[in-house]
Order: C-alpha cells, then structure tokens, then sequence
C-alpha cells in the first residue's frame, strides 16, 4: 500500500494533510442516504445505469463514453489492468497511485520529472523529445496536480494532447481537483479518441467515506474496462446520492466563493512567512518547501497545537522539506498561519 495524508487520531485535530471541501456535504447527501437505507436489501445497479445517465446529462456526454468506479481509485487500477500498457510515462512528482497500479499489471514506468526549483513548471518542447526518445503508450497526467497544485495551461495542454496524438499514444489525465479551479474539464475542448478523464467525487463533494467516481473515454477504451470490471463495486449510497449532488447549484456557488477567497487569502500569508517558499495553486491546496525544517518535525510541533499537515516525501523527487496544506474554513487557515508564523518565521 502506498502511503496517503489523512490523521486518524484524536478528533480534535484539524487535519489540513487531506485536501477535501471543509464546508462539508450538499444538504441533499443525507437526505439521500436516510431515503436509501430502504434499498439496501436489493442489488444496487450493476453499472450504476441510473447514475451513470445522470451524469451524461449533467456534463452533455453520451453515456456510453461514462465508467463508474467505486472512487476514481478503483478506475485507475482498472484502466491498468485492462489495458496492461507496456510503456506508461507519468508526468512527476504526482499522486502515487498510478505508478503502483501500472507497476502492478508489469508496465516499465518512465518519469517526466517536472522540477521544483523551476516552479515545476512544464515543458512542452522537452515533453516532446520524451515522447519521440520513449514511444509510451500511455501518458499520465494530473491536472490540476496533486501535489504541486499546478494547472497546466489550456494551450499547452492542447499542444501536449496534439503531440501525444502524433506519437500513437494515449493521454490519461486526471481531473479530480478541476472543480476546485476556474477550467472546464479538457473533454469539453478536444474529442476522446485518445484521452481518459479521471474524476473523483470525493473531494469537492466531501464524501471519501462514500467511494465513487468516474471516468470519460471513448467507447473502445470505456468497452474494455468494463469488461475487466468487479460487479456491484459501487454501494447503493453512493450511486443514490450523485443524481441529487450534481445538481446542487447552491453548492456549487458556495464552494466557488469559498474557494477563490481563501486560495488568495492563503496564499497571501504563506508568501510572507520566512523560510517557506510556497508554490501558486490552482486548486484547494499549497505545496511548500521549509528551508530549515523537515515536515516531520513541524508535523510534530503542529500536534501540541492540535494541526497535522501533509509531509510529502515519498513523492517522486520530494523530500521531508515539503509539504502540502489543504486550505481550510476561514478561521482554521488563520489559526494554521499564526502558528506556522510562530513556529518557522
Ligand atoms: C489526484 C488524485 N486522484 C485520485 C484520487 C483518489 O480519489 P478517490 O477517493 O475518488 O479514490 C486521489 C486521492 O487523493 C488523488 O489525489
């Protein structure tokens, strides 16, 4: 198992180390999980046919192009074990679950390490001569970036899809924090013949107890997966409660508010902070680089004040000097401030 954020001791603790919407779940969740204890002594749908119809409606895709997944974890094992790439270049430091997933099926991995004293910032030109010099089937790729929080400009990305194209290979990318910026997803600006879309619902909709996501592709590709699929990976819960989530203007205006606010807000404080550089994001979390401590250290330090952030050194290229910070409600991204203002400044 790969190590992931996330603080299962005393309750009391702030957890900014998981990057999940602090404003909680749309009014409709529990709602929808009361209304679906009645169901549980049924099957739910084996592709979750109702859900995955709402869904296609909801983003103006057909159907047939949509896997549901019992989070977007489940899709990226899935996708790998289907397709069983040979060659897989991952787009690094990232999410490290891809890499355990294609290493798992026997593909040889190859990084496009993306460096953090450049701002990590991306390439298109040298991506270029990577894809000629490795001929991968499959290119990975998060966007926005977890852990950077980068997004990679609309232009670019188009460019890298192009030449992704022109090499035969495939662009899987995932999208999971996308709602947490100001883009659209890239399936709405370039046709699914060689791209996957990864979407996880758990962290806008704040629902990682819950499990599901999904995926877009092309018919061959979502075929395929379903074919390689487990039945019944999604719960009843699960599927019940997307069609009523989706929909949810209010929640969606109010996690837009929140979001833009307290990005620029953090970032703000954190750029005047001594000794940390802090990386722009473009979605609900900062990476930053302490000068003089190790996260391990702070991590321990922030405890006595009951905090816990994410350290990120078993990304590829990190060490213990990063870390990642989900930004939070108001008032508990204050309270980090002061006390990393005290602590490192
Ligand atoms: C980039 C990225 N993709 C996918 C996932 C998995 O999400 P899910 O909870 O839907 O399995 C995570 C979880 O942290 C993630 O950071």
């Amino acid at each position: 198992m790969n190590i992931h954020g996330g603080y299962y001791g005393d309750n009391n603790v702030v957890d900014y180390s998981v990057n999940i919407n602090p404003l909680g779940l749309s009014s409709h969740i529990r709602q929808a999980i009361i209304d679906s204890i009645d169901e549980i002594d049924k099957y739910p749908e084996i592709k979750g046919t109702t859900t995955r119809n709402a869904i296609a409606e909801y983003l103006h895709i057909d159907y047939n192009k949509i896997i549901m997944g019992n989070g977007a974890s489940e899709l990226i094992y899935l996708y790998a074990r289907a397709i069983k790439p040979k060659k897989v270049l991952i787009i690094e430091p990232t999410f490290n679950e891809y890499r355990r997933a294609f290493e798992l099926v026997g593909s040889d991995i190859y990084d496009y390490m993306l460096d953090s004293n450049n701002d990590f910032i991306f390439n298109v030109d040298e991506f270029a001569t990577m894809i000629n010099k490795v001929n991968p089937d499959v290119v990975v790729l998060c966007n926005p970036n977890n852990p950077t929080g980068k997004l990679i400009d609309e232009k670019e990305l188009l460019d890298i899809i192009e030449i992704i194209r022109n090499n035969n290979s495939f662009l899987f990318i995932d999208e999971s924090f996308i709602e947490f910026s100001d883009r659209e997803s890239i399936i709405y600006k370039s046709d699914y013949d060689n791209i996957l879309s990864l979407r996880s619902m758990t962290k806008y909709y704040a629902i990682p107890g819950i499990r599901i996501g999904y995926a877009v592709s092309n018919n061959k590709v979502i075929n395929k997966m379903e074919e390689y699929k487990e039945p019944w990976t999604m719960n009843t819960f699960a599927l019940n409660i997307v069609p009523k989530i989706i929909q949810d203007i209010e929640f969606h205006h109010k996690i837009s508010k929140w979001i833009t606010t307290e990005r620029d807000y953090m970032y703000s404080q954190l750029s005047k902070i001594n000794n940390i550089t802090v990386y722009k994001s473009y979605t609900n979390f900062f990476l930053c680089k302490l000068k003089y401590f190790s996260g391990n250290m702070l991590n321990l330090q922030l405890l006595e004040k009951n905090m816990y952030i994410r350290v990120c050194e078993n990304f590829q290229s990190l060490d213990d000097r990063f870390i990642r910070i989900a930004i939070k409600k108001h008032e508990d991204n204050e309270k980090l401030i002061n006390v990393l203002k005290n602590i490192i400044d």
